[in-house]
């Protein structure tokens, strides 16, 4: 692949080739930085048109272990807030050659549309409500490393699946490597036909928790219901939101996780996230870079040859 735009696109046996990469990069701790000099001389740009903390901070993180020239745009002082479309300034930054783009933005597609319009490796940092590929590939790494294995578990995935990017690169991934995914939500966050990605659907947390080996707790992303029905937090939170009881459904060693951020007695309960016999939700973030890492190892065996490398 050129590109990492979605899950979608992924066979199998590129998911697990590139969970075992990451898991080398887990292995080599902060010794990584002197194993891997993949991108050194390469220039790694991140165009965040959506907030973000762990996201960002990883790809940066990881391009920085790898040896590449990482700038992070601000793109709240950039030429977009004097009209510049998205496309315009993906052209400008191309013009610079980098070698990587890193790109997150509000609208679904828009990813995939930059990526018709550039010559570097484009990666899909969340577009929309559409896919946010490498947190389902940090997740699945977290499952894969606490569970022994990536298939036939029973995964519930909870609250607002409408809404969420991160659900969806979740399923698709699940669903791929043959694990039972249940969605557990209110009717109004819960996408019409959603059960033809293969999944179960139900609207009661005691029943799709029912001997789950991992909980997937999701964000009630209010941002996104614009003009559309938002429920009140009290009552989401009474029926939706993850605590002890609620979790005694699942099976007694089930593992609770959060993409982040997190909203705090909304959708989980804050003593319950922090309890790490439970909660891999910390794991999850420290997972996130060494599957960035792996991510971009695997793109740079495409990358253009460099100006050095094309004189020799
Ligand atoms: N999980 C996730 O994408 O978090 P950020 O929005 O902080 O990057």
């Amino acid at each position: 692949h050129r590109h990492l735009l979605g899950i979608e696109a992924l066979r199998p046996d590129e998911i697990v080739t590139l969970l075992d990469l990451a898991d080398r990069y887990v292995a080599l701790g902060r010794q990584q930085e002197k194993h891997a000099s993949l991108l050194t001389g390469r220039t790694q740009i991140n165009m965040f048109f959506e907030t973000s903390t762990r996201t960002q901070a990883s790809f940066e993180l990881a391009g920085k272990r790898m040896g590449a020239d990482v700038m992070s745009m601000a793109m709240q002082a950039s030429s977009i807030k004097k009209g510049e479309t998205l496309i315009d300034t993906a052209l400008t930054l191309n013009a610079m050659h980098p070698d990587l783009l890193i790109v997150r933005h509000p609208h679904s597609g828009a990813v995939a549309l930059l990526a018709q319009k550039v010559n570097c490796a484009v990666i899909n940092a969340g577009d929309g409500r559409h896919e946010h590929p490498t947190q389902a590939l940090l997740d699945a790494l977290t499952i894969r490393r606490r569970k022994g294995r990536l298939h036939r578990l029973t995964v519930a995935i909870c609250g607002d699946i409408a809404h969420s990017r991160v659900a969806r690169s979740n399923i698709l991934l699940l669903h791929k490597l043959e694990n039972r995914v249940r969605l557990v939500g209110p009717p109004t966050l819960l996408p019409s036909g959603i059960e033809d990605f293969g999944v179960e659907v139900t609207h009661d947390m005691r029943e799709g928790l029912a001997d789950a080996d991992v909980v997937m707790m999701l964000r009630l992303q209010k941002e996104r219901m614009d003009g559309g029905f938002i429920p009140s937090e009290r009552e989401y939170y009474h029926r939706y939101g993850l605590d002890a009881e609620k979790l005694a459904h699942a099976k007694e060693d089930a593992i609770v996780m959060h993409p982040g951020p997190m909203n705090r007695g909304v959708e989980i309960d804050g003593t319950l996230a922090d309890d790490i016999n439970r909660s891999v939700i910390q794991e999850q973030v420290e997972m996130g870079v060494a599957v960035r890492m792996a991510a971009m190892d695997l793109l740079a065996r495409n990358l253009r040859a460099r100006p050095t490398e094309v004189m020799a």
